[in-house]
């Protein structure tokens, strides 16, 4: 059981507000490329009308383009919600702490890039998150943590697991409605489970894969991305190197699962790489090692189109291709079409996938838009998350 936001009495109290506003950002000018998680984080922040709301969230990952500060979040949120909206360049010293104390009832302030503080990048159990001086030196100007973070709930960081542990937690507004779409999603999918795959996070994806197939949660993968380059080089189709760290690793688990469930993984059959400045599409054999893949080919994207129209249920995470770039978006849009206009329950996950969902004009055509990757997946193959576990933990704590 966890409790939600009616279940605590917030009002007139300091609440640390944990969202997920981790935005795409144009690597060129460091600009968001969308607002999906800003907006959706904004319902809870707006219910909360009568506190003194502190939000904080990640941005990025330490030395990536994306890892940047929150200031522009602050001013997105500004224009969402209908109440000052703060920000502080600060996470837990002096200027975050003054900024805190000062609040008025019904004002918002936004923490700086939590990333910020190494401690936020690394995994904790919870009472040695709670020991961080990240928690340690604001915790006690909190009254409550409300966890709305669904899509960094794999992660154990100090500001999910860390101040819960020491303060009434309850769940935002985003946790329960991913919650309660994913159980009704499993529920719908009638045995006929697909799961389409894509991105540039492998390491998540692999270990959700292998749990949601053994529970079969799924029966069906369609790879795309990253993770579709990375079992192409496991079934030594193309000799490829990914460039990424633990790529050794990554294959010898690829191979394994290939070999356990030899039915249920489709590959991709054609690629698209760039020539000349262009796309130029080519069956899998014809690729070599100096060809950068970019998107999917038209013929993969008509056996996915296939097997998508013969599915119970549908989850799709994370884009086949560079679809920020117009010659490598066909296969995401080719994909997100056949979602659109089949029967079967369709869940997207991430905002990248919103995003492209917006440029085409079909959101409302999905059953339920999730703007989070790795956690969603996880969520469906029956892993352990920490942020509901922190949340059970809490409620568990205030009934006893
Ligand atoms: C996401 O976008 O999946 C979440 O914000 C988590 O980000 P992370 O994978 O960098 O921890």
């Amino acid at each position: 059981m966890i409790l939600t936001i009616e279940d605590l009495d917030l009002a007139h109290k300091t609440v640390f507000v944990r969202v997920d506003i981790n935005t795409p950002v144009n690597p060129e000018d460091g600009s968001l490329l969308e607002q999906s998680r800003i907006l959706e984080a904004s319902e809870t922040i707006n219910s909360l009308s009568s506190s003194k709301v502190v939000v904080g969230s990640h941005q990025g990952r330490v030395g990536r383009y994306d890892y940047i500060s929150l200031e522009q979040h602050a001013k997105s949120l500004n224009d969402l919600i209908d109440r000052p909206v703060k920000f502080v360049p600060d996470i837990h010293n002096s200027a975050a702490k003054n900024a805190i104390t000062r609040l008025k009832d019904g004002e918002v302030l936004v923490l700086e890039n939590l990333r910020f503080d190494e401690d936020e990048s690394k995994d904790f159990e919870p009472k040695e998150a709670s020991e961080t001086k990240m928690v340690q030196n604001i915790y006690h100007l909190f009254d409550a943590c409300v966890l709305d973070a669904f899509a960094t709930s794999h992660r154990s960081s100090p500001s999910i697991v860390g101040f819960s542990f020491l303060l009434p937690s309850c769940s935002g507004r985003i946790v329960m409605r991913e919650v309660q779409a994913m159980d009704r999603m499993l529920k719908e999918s009638d045995g006929r489970f697909t799961t389409i795959l894509g991105g540039s996070k492998i390491r998540d994806r692999l270990s959700a894969l292998e749990s949601l197939i053994e529970i079969k949660r799924t029966n069906r993968v369609l790879l795309t991305g990253m993770i579709g380059i990375l079992f192409l080089i496991a079934r030594n189709q193309i000799k490829y190197s990914l460039e990424i760290d633990d790529e050794e690793k990554y294959l010898i688990k690829a191979k394994f699962l290939l070999e356990t469930y030899p039915n249920i993984f489709e590959i991709p059959v054609d690629v698209a790489i760039e020539s000349r400045g262009k796309r130029l599409e080519l069956p899998v054999a014809e690729l070599t090692p100096e060809h950068k893949i970019l998107d999917i080919g038209a013929r993969t994207c008509e056996i996915y189109t296939q097997i998508i129209n013969a599915s119970g249920a549908i989850l799709m995470s994370g884009p086949p291709g560079l679809f920020e770039n117009e010659n490598f978006e066909d296969g995401t849009h080719a994909l997100l079409t056949a979602l659109a206009s089949t029967s079967g329950t369709t869940m997207i996950s991430g905002g990248h996938l919103s995003a492209a969902l917006e440029k085409l004009g079909i959101k409302d055509k999905i059953d339920h838009l999730s703007t989070a990757g790795g956690a969603l997946v996880l969520y469906l193959s029956g892993a352990e998350l920490p942020l509901i576990k922190a949340l059970e933990k809490s409620a568990e704590k205030s009934i006893t």
